[in-house]
């Protein structure tokens, strides 16, 4: 949605964001068969950039190009590819992993299973809505899982790792959902 371009485009201009990968990506990559990744909502590229210094060749999709104006844009394996995921066809048996950090977009679900070749792993990780807490809100609704929603989304997947975390620092908390699935058969 051009909305989200624009909004987005201001935050990376106005804002400072991480530029570490994230953990959960360091620790379960290389349970991935090398090969192609897919980074949805890839953002300023901090995890695509690390996957493809360590050998694989990155889609990062995002519809923000000022995040990607943060990294470096030019490793060799590294396709920058700015578009809107409300509208984004996921390729069948394509991808060795698929990455998706702090972004929600139910209707992918089923495309990013389908998307993983045999063998291929996902790792995703994002907001959860807070423990005990209903959220009414469509708006915030929309960017926040419920409860045990990513464990049962992909369950087809073996899956490796599942958490729901509250994690607190002096500006609030934050509630994560995290899963690793590996695709079977
Ligand atoms: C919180 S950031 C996360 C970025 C990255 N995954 C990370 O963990 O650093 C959310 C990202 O989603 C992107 N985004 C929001 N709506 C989008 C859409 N409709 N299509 C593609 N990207 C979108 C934003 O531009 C932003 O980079």
């Amino acid at each position: 949605m051009q909305q989200d371009r624009i909004r987005w485009n201001q935050k990376y201009t106005d804002e400072t964001h991480p530029i570490n990968p994230s953990r959960i990506v360091q620790d379960f990559y290389n349970l991935a068969p090398k090969g192609r990744v897919l980074d949805i909502a890839a953002g300023n590229g901090r995890n695509a950039l690390f996957l493809a210094k360590n050998g694989f060749y990155v889609d990062a999709v995002d519809i923000s190009d000022m995040g990607f104006n943060r990294v470096s844009k030019h490793h060799i394996n590294l396709n920058l590819i700015c578009a809107d995921l409300d509208n984004f066809d996921i390729p069948k048996d394509r991808y060795s992993l698929i990455v998706n950090c702090r972004f929600l977009e139910r209707r992918l679900f089923p495309f990013m299973q389908e998307g993983l070749v045999s063998g291929g792993l996902l790792i995703f990780e994002t907001y959860l809505e807070p423990f005990g807490k209903k959220i009414e809100e469509p708006s915030r609704r929309k960017h926040l899982l419920k409860k045990n929603e990513l464990l049962h989304a992909f369950l087809p997947l073996q899956i490796l790792l599942y958490r729901e975390t509250r994690e607190s620092d002096e500006k609030g908390s934050e509630y994560m959902a995290s899963l690793v699935g590996m695709k079977n058969g």
